[in-house]
């Protein structure tokens, strides 16, 4: 296999010096790419020194190196990970077939749709993000922000790299519209709708990547599957990088939660914001807001293209091998549907319904998160409890996004739901409380602001109080 190389122009592990051609393309799409990158990434820190990690191999051992970095220098490159030898397709009509190399023809559209939708989700979490360096929490928290925007972009340039390699002329002029639309535009939107919401404060960012950064860790488990193999390749790695997002979200939703609980302990009527901390109940809508909101992320309940690209060996389900039928094509699964004005059960063909298989590995995956912050609740001795809302719930897409549920997923009326709205997701004025307490940024090393508890720990061995961005040069 291809050895790594860091001091090329892209450091890459997937030998692009033996490809001039592949090469000189990457190498024209890149200040492009970092033209985007100083529009739209994060905003006023582009000349600042920010101790971040850059990948530098793909073994288990190693594979970061950790050092001040200008953001607009960062290295970004290619990395696959290492071939898995007689790989076979794992799942739909295909299984115990040789995995491809290359594209099938019959499956060229498919499967460039899937990783352009995938790459399209990079940028623009990316781009949601941008603003929120000037109302940190902490220099530990603004790093791992960082840290957070580069590997997005790093992640972009993995599925460039697909489509350029394997698509041909359409896979270059994808690659130039991946940094032309903008989440939120009017005209040119990014593709899916959560990733066009406005994130506009720390504890939308804490909710984004427990949340949404976790759709994205079972989107790459599912592209991992493929039997496309430099797909499964980049996404294995990816994997790698996404853990670290994965951390920021669930600790750093913990850490507001232990806050809020100590000050809400400490206050007669068991309030946090008189204090200038986040009432739980508050913490509670930010969750139901940004958990139903990636719930849709998954797609319909009954989707005939999920279940064509899982024949097809397109995608698959996360962790395949845990699922005991690979065929799944004389299966069978209950789906509560919602007809004539109440629930039914319906038995459905397993794959029409395989995207059910995907979300229910979320929805406990996120689980097992709020039963952690249950604990640092318990701990503080606090009856209330976090919990997550039924999969009905403020859904957009899918079966139930025509009607009205509660949190415990029983059916109400439109006029029903709209009374109870601002009980449910945050109001204008829990948004409004939540900026007022993050006006001002924390930039002094080992400072925290006071609506959050500090971290365990540093980064890479590095004490709380370590100049993590060297925000005064
Ligand atoms: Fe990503
Ligand atoms: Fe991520």
């Amino acid at each position: 296999m291809a050895q790594v190389d860091l001091d090329a122009l892209i450091p890459n592990n997937v030998n692009l010096a033996g490809d001039r051609r592949l090469a000189r393309a990457l190498e024209a799409w890149q200040p492009r790419f970092v033209d985007w990158w100083r529009e739209m990434g994060p905003e006023g820190f582009n000349a600042k020194d920010v101790f971040l990690r850059t990948a530098v191999d793909v073994g288990a051992e190693g594979w970061a190196n950790f050092d001040y970095v200008k953001m607009p220098e960062y290295r970004w490159g290619i990395f696959l990970s290492d071939p898995v030898e007689d790989r076979r397709i794992g799942f739909g009509d295909h299984v115990g077939q040789p995995v491809w190399q290359e594209v099938p023809g019959e499956h060229r559209n498919a499967l460039r749709r899937l990783i352009v939708t995938q790459a399209d989700t990079e940028p623009a979490s990316v781009e949601q993000q941008r603003r929120l360096g000037a109302i940190c929490p902490s220099l530990y928290d603004l790093r791992n922000l960082f840290q957070v925007n580069v590997e997005e972009g790093r992640h972009l340039w993995a599925m460039v790299y697909l489509l350029h390699s394997h698509f041909g002329r359409d896979g270059r002029e994808e690659a130039d519209e991946l940094l032309q639309r903008r989440s939120g535009s009017a005209d040119k939107p990014r593709i899916l709708g959560t990733f066009n919401e406005p994130v506009e404060d720390w504890l939308d960012f804490f909710m984004f990547t427990m949340f949404t950064d976790r759709d994205g860790k079972f989107q790459l488990l599912s592209l991992a599957e493929s039997a496309f193999d430099p797909l499964s390749r980049s996404c294995r790695f990816m994997l790698t990088e996404e853990a670290h997002h994965l951390f920021v979200g669930e600790t750093g939703i913990d850490r507001v939660v232990r806050r809020s609980a100590e000050l809400s302990a400490a206050d007669p009527n068991g309030l946090a914001s008189p204090h200038g901390g986040i009432d739980l109940p508050v913490i509670q809508k930010y969750l139901n807001l940004w958990f139903s909101n990636c719930l849709d992320l998954f797609g319909g309940e009954i989707s005939a293209n999920a279940s064509s690209y899982f024949a097809a060996g397109l995608k698959g389900r996360p962790h395949e091998d845990k699922f005991e039928d690979h065929v799944a094509l004389e299966a069978t699964r209950m789906l509560e549907v919602y007809e004539a004005g109440r629930l039914t059960e319906r038995e459905l063909p397993r794959r029409i319904a395989i995207n059910e298989d995907a979300r229910d590995g979320y929805i406990a995956d996120c689980q097992r998160a709020v039963d952690r912050w249950n604990k640092t609740l318990d701990k503080a001795g606090l009856s209330y409890r976090l919990t997550l809302p039924h999969r009905r719930f403020h859904r957009r897409i899918g079966i139930y996004a025509e009607h009205f549920f509660a949190p415990d997923g029983s059916p109400l009326s439109a006029e029903g739901f709209a009374r109870r709205q601002d009980a449910w997701l945050p109001s204008a004025t829990d948004r409004a409380f939540v900026r007022s307490l993050q006006a001002r940024p924390v930039y002094e090393p080992g400072k925290m602001a006071n609506w959050i508890a500090p971290p365990q720990k540093g980064i890479d061995g590095r004490p709380l109080d370590f100049a993590y961005v060297r925000v005064e040069a």
